[in-house]
């Protein structure tokens, strides 16, 4: 079989049926974007200044893959790590890391930048001790945390979680065993409830129980896009390296960062970086410390070009709106009689389950008798006296 490539490259559009078929998808993903609730997605991604410099540029027909680490120096194949590094340095300092003290790069996503927090904690915790780490996490934390410790082979206790959904500092104390060193995943905050669990008295309880060594990660998948702007000190101080001392952080892009596919931002102290035995590849001439070979250039140029829109006032602007949009939805499902629940500096709002029509006309998160919707930039007051409305039905 001969293959017409020149077919293959000339041909713009798929014929008039595919198309057809194609656009009428189009229209109706446009259409139900805005009910999307129960997933943290921002529905309004404004992109369009973006896509339309692709073609312009012709970087549209160009595949652009990262590799690596995007500090990096000496290297021959496309890339876009000055980009890369620059929006690490942007979130490092956000998130408080002491100056030059930070290593990171732009993920596949969350659960890819929680894989990362995971393997470089075990092999940080293998620098410090012979004996095998335990890995500890909420009942209330993202799956794909006990999902990963499966997959790296280690023991992991399942911490249990308070009402609110933060783990219980208590159930931690019990089950931290002092003989081998602990991996701790924190949730700032859990998927279902919005909780954060409370850093502090974490440390408390590792320093009484003083396991071996230990290495605390934080899934900030969707928080880490908007606590660091908020206007409260202490909100911020959550995600504060230098004032919490953790030692990894994951955030997911397409969350609160608004990129349209999967992608994140993953930032540890850069002295873990020399814990990993760095698999040196030798057509690459360079050590790889990440575990995926080829990662997205365009995620890395769409994030450049978001922080670089937005800037840190707009996602303080975006960060504000979204809590004030919280509380009047809150303030008007009480006024519906409706009782519903959000754990501090949240945007995921808890209440009974509504009738199923209004489940999957929203496409909200249930888990046993409650309903959650999370109130992303998008949000408006029209949206929100609907969305009330239509759950007191
Ligand atoms: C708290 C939390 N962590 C991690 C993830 C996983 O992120 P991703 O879907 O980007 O793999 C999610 C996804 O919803 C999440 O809510």
């Amino acid at each position: 079989m001969t293959v017409n490539m020149t077919r293959v490259h000339k041909n713009v559009h798929p014929d008039e049926a595919t198309l057809n078929h194609l656009t009428e998808a189009a229209n109706r993903l446009v259409q139900t974007r805005r009910y999307q609730m129960g997933y943290p997605f921002d529905q309004e991604t404004n992109l369009e200044g973006f896509y339309k410099w692709l073609i312009e540029t012709g970087l549209c027909n160009t595949t652009l893959i990262s590799v690596g680490s995007p500090y990096k120096e000496a290297w021959d194949m496309l890339d876009v790590d000055e980009f890369e590094r620059a929006i690490v340095d942007f979130y490092a300092k956000a998130f408080g890391f002491p100056a030059d003290s930070w290593w990171g790069f732009i993920s596949n996503g969350g659960t890819d930048g929680n894989m990362h927090g995971l393997y470089f904690g075990r092999k940080y915790l293998a620098s410090k001790s012979d004996l095998s780490p335990i890995l500890y996490v909420s009942a209330e934390a993202h799956y794909s945390v006990q999902k990963l410790g499966d997959v790296l082979n280690m023991e992991t206790r399942v911490i249990k979680a308070l009402p609110g959904g933060q783990m219980d500092a208590s159930d931690l104390r019990r089950q931290l065993d002092p003989t081998r060193p602990a991996l701790i995943g924190i949730a700032i905050g859990g998927t279902f409830k919005g909780a954060i669990d409370n850093q502090d008295e974490i440390d408390a309880v590792l320093k009484d129980v003083n396991p071996p060594a230990y290495y605390r990660h934080l899934d900030v998948a969707l928080f880490g896009g908007y606590l660091p702007w908020l206007n409260d000190p202490e909100a911020n101080a959550v995600l504060n390296q230098a004032k919490k001392g953790f030692d990894s952080l994951a955030v997911s892009g397409h969350k609160f960062l608004a990129m349209n596919e999967p992608c994140g931002v993953f930032v540890c102290k850069k002295e873990i970086l020399d814990t990993l035995h760095n698999v040196t590849v030798p057509y690459l001439d360079c050590v790889i410390p990440t575990i995926s070979c080829s990662r997205s250039g365009f995620d890395v140029l769409k994030l450049y070009w978001r922080i670089t829109t937005s800037g840190a006032d707009g996602f303080r602007e975006e960060a504000e709106h979204s809590l004030a949009m919280t509380a009047k939805l809150v303030d008007a499902l009480k006024k519906r009689d409706i009782e519903p629940f959000v754990n501090r500096w949240s945007n995921t709002v808890l209440f009974k389950r509504p009738a199923a029509e209004m489940i999957h006309k929203y496409c909200m998160a249930c888990q046993g008798d409650l309903s959650h919707v999370v109130v992303m930039q998008y949000f408006d007051e029209p949206l929100i006296e609907q969305l009330a409305d239509d759950i007191a039905k």
